[in-house]
């Protein structure tokens, strides 16, 4: 008899024993939901990665007891970040932004906001009016040669996106306030004054580093002369999330983004952010822009780190820099546990030929089923890949993006912590994420994951909004 899936679930090993099963391997290949579906299809041929596999993946698996030693670790990182005396050897710097307030469902107005954070970005027109917004946008390419090119030609191409989707939209015309979401570590100054501190996710523009951002844009804007635009607020992409999830549910505290780069903030009493130093509106908070990919820079994280992460760091633009963002995101997938078979070597081993994007596709097909991953192997060119490759394959995605979702886990497990006194395209991040917070925290401490759409975009108006509301009041 097949088992209802809430037994199978409350029964659940830890995942060091599932991973290596010595019986039942149905249960330990299958993903959380679809455990039974699976055995249902009496799917139990080859439902085990091979014993090389499986060795070369227990480096990956993550058990509590280490989770919560990252969790402090990860802590006594932020409070060094936070504190004047510390802040300048500290690795996660927890630079303050200058957003002392999150929406309160009144904010109106149409904005302007930008988002660039990788190698596409985004302009976009939004309008907020109470619960409802419009919102319209246009995607462009950084073609490569400009993110390894000059600051001014950087900036030049972004003024022109901007100048061309202005024009589109008909509202050259009107001097706008925008928004501009940089998701690159930022030393803020100020709502419009940010210095980059280095860049991060392929980006090498020379002449930017220990720049004022938006300055350059300004020049930008100005050099171009053809539209008026006026810079009001520079944030993180971290900050627009929380500030657009914040304006659906004036619950949320902690922004979070696992992508390219992962990164974290949070509101924080302004006491306790001693680089803070501008004048409270009134919230007595401010939110903190973590830059946690850094975590680890400075060795602290290097009891969960493997081969594979050696490897991915030594070969990356920026060697010895943003561990964590290596270690919890998509890179690693790159050069995870290879199979060893000889025509696999040149087609999964060469470098940036297996992609993030195929690790969601993977896992989006029902355990036991691999249609994704069979068209995958096609396009890599392994046309006689068999059932138990796929299952090999499938297997290491799995490992790969549980341990991303752990280490993601604990961080935000730390943060949820203190408070107490993903992925939208990876089918099982948000479940996996979950199930281990409830893990890593204290029974009593309630917390909710909620999905961001368009987060940074919209955040990028909302900070702009909330400044002019604050000012408003300040001034009345
Ligand atoms: C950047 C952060 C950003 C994160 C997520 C990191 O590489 O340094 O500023 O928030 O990526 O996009």
């Amino acid at each position: 008899m097949i088992p209802k899936q809430r037994d199978l679930v409350s029964r659940r090993l830890p995942f060091e024993e599932q991973a290596v099963p010595s019986v039942d391997p149905v249960r330990y290949f299958g993903v959380y939901d679809d455990v039974v579906r699976f055995a249902d299809m009496g799917y139990k041929r080859h439902v085990q990665a091979t014993p090389l596999i499986r060795d070369k993946c227990r480096e990956l698996i993550l058990d509590n007891e280490k989770l919560k030693k990252l969790m402090e670790v990860c802590l006594d990182n932020v409070h060094r970040g936070l504190k004047k005396d510390t802040h300048a050897q500290a690795v996660v710097k927890c630079f303050p932004t200058y957003v002392q307030a999150l929406p309160d469902g009144t904010e109106v107005g149409k904005f302007l906001a930008l988002d660039l954070g990788g190698t596409n970005f985004r302009v976009l027109l939004i309008e907020l009016s109470g619960e409802h917004f419009e919102m319209k946008s246009k995607i462009f390419a950084i073609p490569q040669h400009i993110m390894l090119g000059s600051g001014e030609q950087l900036f030049d191409h972004i003024a022109e996106c901007l100048a061309i989707f202005v024009k589109e939209e008909h509202v050259a015309d009107q001097k706008l306030p925008l928004g501009f979401t940089f998701s690159f570590p930022l030393e803020q100054r100020g709502l419009t004054k940010g210095i980059l501190v280095s860049w991060t996710k392929g980006f090498k523009c020379s002449n930017v580093v220990g720049n004022d951002v938006v300055q350059m844009l300004d020049e930008a804007i100005e050099r171009r002369g053809d539209v008026q635009i006026e810079v009001c607020a520079i944030l993180n992409d971290t900050t627009g999330t929380l500030m657009s999830c914040a304006w659906k549910n004036h619950q949320t505290r902690i922004g979070l983004i696992v992508g390219t780069g992962s990164n974290a903030c949070y509101v924080e009493k302004q006491e306790n952010a001693e680089l803070w130093q501008d004048v409270d509106m009134g919230s007595g908070k401010v939110l903190i822009n973590l830059e946690w990919g850094a975590f680890g820079d400075d060795g602290g994280l290097d009891f969960v780190r493997t081969e594979y992460d050696e490897d991915v760091d030594k070969n990356s633009i920026n060697p010895g820099k943003q561990k964590t963002r290596q270690t919890g995101t998509g890179e690693v997938y790159q050069r995870g546990p290879a199979l060893r078979r000889q025509r696999f070597r040149h087609a999964v081993r060469e470098r940036g030929r297996f992609y993030t994007k195929y690790v969601s596709e993977i896992e989006s097909d029902p355990p036991g089923v691999f249609n994704n991953l069979r068209e995958i192997c096609e396009e890599l060119g392994l046309k006689h890949a068999t059932e138990q490759d796929y299952i090999n394959i499938r297997f290491i995605c799995e490992c790969i993006s549980r341990r991303s979702a752990h280490l993601v886990s604990a961080g935000l497990a730390a943060l949820i912590s203190t408070r107490s006194g993903r992925r939208r395209f990876h089918p099982h991040f948000h479940n996996l994420m979950m199930e281990k917070i409830k893990e890593l925290v204290h029974p009593s401490i309630e917390f909710d994951l909620m999905l961001s759409e368009d987060g940074s975009g919209r955040g990028a108006a909302l900070v702009a909004a909330v400044a002019a509301r604050l000012q408003k009041t300040a001034r009345t």
